[in-house]
């Protein structure tokens, strides 16, 4: 699925720690948020950046308010940038609109379940393997 929607290189995660490889990264956007900051630092380069997304769940290393206290004051001490992902906004509904319709941009839908089975759809994104979205039909 990440190679058909434009990954030349994939690492499986259950096989491999991409923090423990020889390569730095430029750019790495945390979206599982189960290593640690010293870890991701380790695989970026001397000034790659690392983009927290907005992780919830078990094993993750640290609350959203932790992490934008720890992202302010170390941007201001080191040379490697750690930025949170900003939220979604009405103004980037457009552009993803474009990019979409342009074909530049491939939305990955999982599963559609009707509006009497959002229980259901809520447990599956819960259980932390729903791959893309998952769609409640209203
Ligand atoms: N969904 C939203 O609307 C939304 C909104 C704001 C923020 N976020 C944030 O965006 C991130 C992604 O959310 P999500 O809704 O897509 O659900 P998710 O449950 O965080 O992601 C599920 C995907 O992550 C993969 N995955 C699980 N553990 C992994 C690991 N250790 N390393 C690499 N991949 C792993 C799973 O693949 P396998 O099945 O192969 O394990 C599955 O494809 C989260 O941090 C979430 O908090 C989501």
């Amino acid at each position: 699925m990440v190679r058909s929607i434009g990954a030349d290189h994939v690492i499986d995660y259950t096989q491999e720690d991409f923090t423990h490889h020889e390569h730095r990264y430029d750019l790495i956007l945390d979206n599982v948020m189960n290593h640690s900051l010293s870890d991701c630092r380790r695989a970026l380069t001397a000034d790659g950046t690392l983009i927290l997304n907005n992780g919830t769940g078990g094993g993750r290393w640290i609350g959203t308010l932790g992490r934008m206290g720890l992202a302010f004051v170390l941007s201001r001490f080191i040379r490697q940038r750690v930025r949170l992902a900003g939220l979604p906004s009405n103004e980037d509904l457009p552009v993803l609109k474009e990019r979409i319709e342009a074909g530049e941009m491939r939305p990955v839908v999982d599963r559609t379940y009707p509006l009497s089975q959002t229980a259901e759809a809520l447990r599956y994104l819960g259980s932390g393997h729903a791959r893309g979205k998952v769609i409640i039909a209203v």
